[in-house]
């Protein structure tokens, strides 16, 4: 697993130097692929590579069969690239987000340092015997905590976390199990904690506590959804979180997801994944 992140993150490099406005998502697809394959004789992805830019770099699973990466990358977009490379089965998951002509524009920056920050304040805290529910929870919290600052939301912010107002700009969980499998086994099993019930937490891949040895993502993102945001807006309890006109200045952004690959270790974590992050 430590060789496949090697490999994957190389290619991501190589990627983010070289793709420019005016290119295809899908060279950044077969750049990604021909790297791993005829430098680290990678044969397969663990997933199909989600290259998003522009709008599309908020669909979750963009790069499928019927949103195949054939955009056009626009001067202006944020690229959202997610690959990972599988040798020997084991898989790799990484996330690169960035500017595609090289520089952030004011409101990228202040998203992209929303997610950054979240995911800082996750690598702090991992060790064995954490929640895998905290780590989630703390992201949500610093993420809010950004959003409110930068004037996209108001209140407080522990009364967001109860009204669930993370989940309309991160709709997923902050991680998983990598291993064989990319959602690897072992998130929900017969001796570990039942999947949470609350609507901010039920999309988790597992609620267990860290132990040395297990290999896990790091993913927090932060995506402007129109049917996410549209809905929040006409929702009692969460349109008074919500600064409508700030909204929509970011309405068309796409989003932003750094995601690394970590291994917990006796003391900490190590970082699998090494690809810039600033
Ligand atoms: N690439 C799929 C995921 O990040 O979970
Ligand atoms: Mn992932
Ligand atoms: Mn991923």
């Amino acid at each position: 697993m430590k060789y496949v992140n090697r490999i994957s993150s190389e290619a991501h490099k190589l990627v983010m130097r070289t793709i420019k406005p005016g290119a295809y998502e899908y060279n950044a697809e077969a750049m990604f692929m021909n790297y791993c394959y005829i430098s680290g004789g990678c044969r397969n992805v663990s997933y199909t590579c989600i290259c998003g830019s522009g709008h599309n770099s908020s669909i979750l699973h963009y790069g499928h069969a019927a949103a195949p990466n054939n955009k056009i990358i626009n001067d202006g977009d944020m690229c959202l690239f997610d690959m990972g490379a599988s040798y020997c089965g084991y898989s790799s998951d990484i996330t690169v987000s960035f500017p595609a002509n090289g520089k952030f524009t004011e409101k990228q920056k202040i998203i992209y340092n929303t997610v950054l920050k979240a995911r800082n304040a996750v690598f702090n805290s991992l060790r064995p015997g954490v929640s895998w529910v905290q780590m989630h929870l703390m992201a949500n919290e610093v993420m809010l905590n950004e959003l409110r600052d930068n004037g996209l939301l108001r209140g407080n912010v522990q009364d967001m976390l109860c009204d669930n107002i993370a989940s309309i700009f991160q709709p997923h969980g902050l991680g998983h199990f990598l291993g064989c499998d990319v959602h690897d086994v072992g998130g929900y099993m017969a001796d570990t904690p039942e999947r949470p019930t609350a609507p901010g937490l039920r999309c988790l891949r597992t609620a267990r506590k860290l132990e040395a040895g297990m290999v896990i993502t790091v993913e927090p993102g932060c995506y402007f959804i129109d049917a996410l945001l549209d809905k929040a807006l006409n929702d009692d309890v969460m349109k008074k979180y919500l600064v409508p006109d700030k909204i929509e200045e970011f309405r068309g952004f796409g989003g932003v997801r750094i995601e690394d690959d970590v291994l917990i270790t006796e003391k900490g974590m190590e970082n699998l994944t090494n690809v810039p992050r600033t």
